[in-house]
């Protein structure tokens, strides 16, 4: 993980599920997208890489039985709940890629990496590595947001957001060549979220993108924020990119 991410994620650590979890209803649509399409079933090998808190390996082990949680940051993992079927491994995903971390299997039936690919220091590697982790007749979810946001953030934000977007069609053609069949769908959750949230979490620089503003400037666009969206409550898309590939048998 880049330096700027390991500090973004071991600040965000402690209010990372207040921030990034919305609501119950929008875990339990997220849980739903993501078992939907990888799947699992009891004694399944389930792995979730950039696990954060754990939030959505939770849902996997419920299907599965277990799951490895990988990520790099101690904060994040630290929080990932004690049973239930975790077992934390602290690793990113370089880590991975050159061994310095092994696993408990070297294959696994359903591999989740959830708004991680971003952090990736080399997207390339980082697939190979993916792919590998993959059974044969296994499962793999990359879930990404959507090239466009539809979030009441100012303009400079989501600008800045738009300048890098993610190719899926490259990234799928990346997998092929590592022996997996892609397929991409997106799907949207009307969020509904209280405005003075929503300026904390900006203030909080939830989303990695808010690090690369001064204090200055995001003062500036949590007031821009403000001006815009009068009202209490701000309604919005969140949108997501699924990215499912499996390795036939
Ligand atoms: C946006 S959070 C997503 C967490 C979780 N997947 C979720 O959706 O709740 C990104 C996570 O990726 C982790 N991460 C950052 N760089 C990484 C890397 N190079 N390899 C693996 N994980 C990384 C961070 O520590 C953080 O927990």
């Amino acid at each position: 993980m880049t330096g700027d991410a390991a500090g973004h994620y071991e600040r965000l650590a402690a209010r990372f599920e207040e921030n990034w979890a919305y609501s119950p209803a929008f875990v339990a649509w997220m849980s739903g997208c993501i078992t939907g399409r990888l799947r699992p079933r009891t004694g399944d090998r389930g792995i979730d890489v950039g696990c954060g808190t754990g939030l959505y390996s939770r849902v996997l082990a419920e299907h599965a039985g277990s799951v490895v949680c990988v990520d790099p940051s101690a904060a994040m993992l630290a929080q990932v709940p004690d049973g239930h079927g975790l077992l934390p491994v602290r690793a990113s995903l370089e880590d991975l890629a050159t061994g310095a971390v092994s696993l408990p299997h070297e294959r696994f039936d359903v591999v989740l990496a959830k708004e991680v690919l971003h952090h990736a220091a080399d997207e390339h590697a980082a697939l190979r590595t993916l792919a590998g982790l993959v059974a044969p007749g296994g499962r793999l979810l990359l879930v990404m947001l959507a090239p466009v946001l539809e979030y009441p953030l100012f303009e400079a934000a989501l600008e800045r957001y738009q300048r890098s977007p993610a190719d899926h069609d490259g990234i799928a053609r990346q997998l092929a060549r590592h022996g997996l069949r892609a397929e991409v769908s997106t799907a949207s959750f009307q969020l509904a979220i209280a405005k003075e949230r929503w300026l904390t979490m900006v203030a909080d620089r939830w989303m990695s993108v808010l690090t690369k503003f001064t204090d200055a400037e995001l003062a500036a666009g949590i007031t821009e924020i403000d001006r815009r969206h009068p009202g209490p409550v701000l309604k919005f898309n969140d949108s997501f990119v699924f990215l499912l590939a499996h390795r036939p048998f």
